[in-house]
């Protein structure tokens, strides 16, 4: 039977020690961390290792699965150091509420390994990926209403069209959208086979419309801009942001964000008319990389990006 440690292994952690070689733990005051993707808790387990008793690190993860195992393993990752942990299962757009019902109203640290697990890709049970058959959800978030079969049977063509064209800027979207609705006359779309069997392009194609619809159902790049300011405003002065992405929409949302709240204006008005207040300093001029070494181990981390920022106010 497969045990818990079989499962935490089929997620390899990306830019792991990038990550926590960036946390300067301080000695003489009260951490606050929080890690918004817990998943298989490598970069928590890790993190933890440099945490001080008494400090607070508080773990988020929208799928309940993760939280339910990472309860079982908590004592045996905080033994030696008495973190106080709180686990909170939520979607990381409710951040600032979640935290300020645990009465946490600054933080001394954030960070964001953003999107699925290996787990995730690999659980058949998921169904974020037309390689096995399976019902068109994927949510994320159970509790939310609208899933991929939803969208796929009630939006408009054109509605179709421009998320195949924001989020993939997909050549083929005005036919597939077409395709889609012709084929819902006849039939609704139930399962993930029935979708992809009537994209006739590669697979490549196939994968960009399903990432789409993925990211249209859990609004994840609205929850993701929310998430980011809220966690800038809530950080403490001279702490750090670290965000690590997998998609180019993902990163330039972290690149705009950071790159806006380090400006004193961000109107194009020849006389400042927002009166925006730079509130961060950039630290990763540059994206932060895996190594090529990580590369080979670990080839799902070749699309991963890192991004870095400072409080500065
Ligand atoms: C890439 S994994 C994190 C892996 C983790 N850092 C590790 O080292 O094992 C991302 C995790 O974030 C969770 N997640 C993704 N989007 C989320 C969101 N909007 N709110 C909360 N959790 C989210 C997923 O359920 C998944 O478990």
């Amino acid at each position: 039977m497969e045990t818990i440690k079989d499962i935490e292994k089929k997620h390899i952690s990306v830019l792991l020690n990038e990550l926590v070689d960036s946390i300067d733990i301080k000695k003489d005051e009260k951490n606050i961390i929080v890690d918004c993707t817990l998943g298989m808790w490598w970069h928590a387990s890790k993190m933890i290792e440099k945490m001080n008793s008494g400090d607070i690190f508080v773990w988020f993860d929208a799928d309940i699965k993760n939280l339910e195992l990472a309860r079982i393993r908590l004592d045996e990752v905080n033994k030696n150091k008495k973190v106080e942990i709180h686990l909170i299962n939520s979607n990381f757009w409710n951040i600032k509420d979640e935290l300020e019902k645990i009465w946490i109203k600054e933080i001394t640290w954030i960070y964001y390994d953003l999107w699925l697990s290996s787990l995730h890709l690999d659980e058949a049970d998921r169904w974020f990926s037309f390689m096995n058959d399976g019902p068109l959800d994927m949510r994320l978030d159970k509790t939310k209403w609208k899933t991929a079969a939803d969208i796929v049977n009630s939006y408009k063509d054109s509605e179709l069209r421009e998320i195949f064209l924001k989020y993939w800027e997909e050549p083929g979207a005005n036919k597939i959208s077409k395709l889609i609705v012709e084929n819902r006359r006849k039939k609704r779309f139930e399962t993930t086979l029935e979708l992809a069997k009537i994209i006739p392009w590669p697979i490549k194609v196939k994968s960009r419309i399903f990432q789409a619809i993925r990211i249209e159902v859990n609004e994840e790049l609205e929850v993701l801009e929310k998430s980011l300011l809220d966690a800038i405003k809530i950080l403490k002065k001279e702490w750090n942001i670290f965000v690590i992405s997998f998609h180019s929409l993902e990163d330039r949302i972290t690149k705009n964000i950071f790159r806006d709240e380090s400006r004193d204006c961000i109107c194009d008005d020849i006389i400042c008319s927002c009166l925006h207040k730079k509130s961060i300093r950039i630290l990763s001029k540059k994206p932060i990389l895996p190594s090529e070494e990580e590369i080979k181990q670990n080839t799902r981390s070749r699309s991963a990006k890192a991004r870095l920022a400072q409080k500065i106010i």
